[in-house]
């Protein structure tokens, strides 16, 4: 028999690999895998946020939209908070211990911009996920522009330490190998130039 952690990584696995985003499920597992190489001892807690903390993209009628949305924080802040929402009922269903269920949501509605350690580290390990196995997929569908945007937004909201894994990611691939340089040396740039001369640029691609 199931036990009740066992019992809910099996849904959030099921409604995951419905979503219509091809990389979703493969992304769910590697944040997770990403989550325990940062941190061996994950609890519980972590590790439900960390497979369960984009829950919301699959399922299509639920789901929060971009385009509902003006700006891209706003948007993930509203995915976040849903994501949190459809977690919470899969682990009440599944009889997950009430301070279980507190800490695997509020973690997930902090894993875009972290706060506090756990949440930073679950915020790092979906970022470097996005870079270790989104980002091809991500590429092929969204194109050049859009994916430099995403690529800046995830590389600015790593820790240093994140930041060096991600650094010697390869994928083999000329135009992402050009595309990830671009990302990091301008992030540098951003970080030692004078604030607006780079942020009047980034503000214009975000
Ligand atoms: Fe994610």
């Amino acid at each position: 028999m199931l036990t009740d952690i066992e019992c809910a990584k099996q849904k959030i696995r099921l409604i995951i690999a419905g979503s219509q985003v091809p990389e979703d499920p493969c992304h769910a597992d590697n944040t997770l895998e990403w989550l325990l190489r940062l941190e061996p001892d994950a609890d519980e807690a972590l590790q439900l946020a960390a497979l369960a903390h984009d829950i919301d993209r699959a399922i299509e009628r639920i789901k929060v939209r971009r385009a509902d949305f003006d700006n891209y924080d706003t948007f993930k802040a509203a995915h976040a908070r849903n994501s949190a929402e459809i977690l919470r009922s899969i682990l009440t269903a599944c009889g997950v211990k009430r301070n279980i269920v507190k800490e695997a949501c509020r973690l997930v509605e902090l894993h875009e911009v972290g706060g506090d350690p756990s949440s930073d580290l679950l915020k790092d390990a979906d970022s470097i996920s996005y870079f270790d196995v989104n980002l091809p997929l991500y590429f092929q569908r969204e194109g050049w522009d859009e994916t430099k945007r995403r690529s800046h937004w995830g590389y600015r909201r790593l820790t240093l330490r994140a930041q060096d894994i991600v650094k010697h990611i390869d994928h083999g691939d000329k135009e992402l190998t050009r595309l990830l340089r671009e990302v990091i040396h301008e992030s540098v740039m951003l970080r030692l130039s004078p604030r607006h001369i780079f942020f009047d640029d980034l503000n214009s691609e975000l």
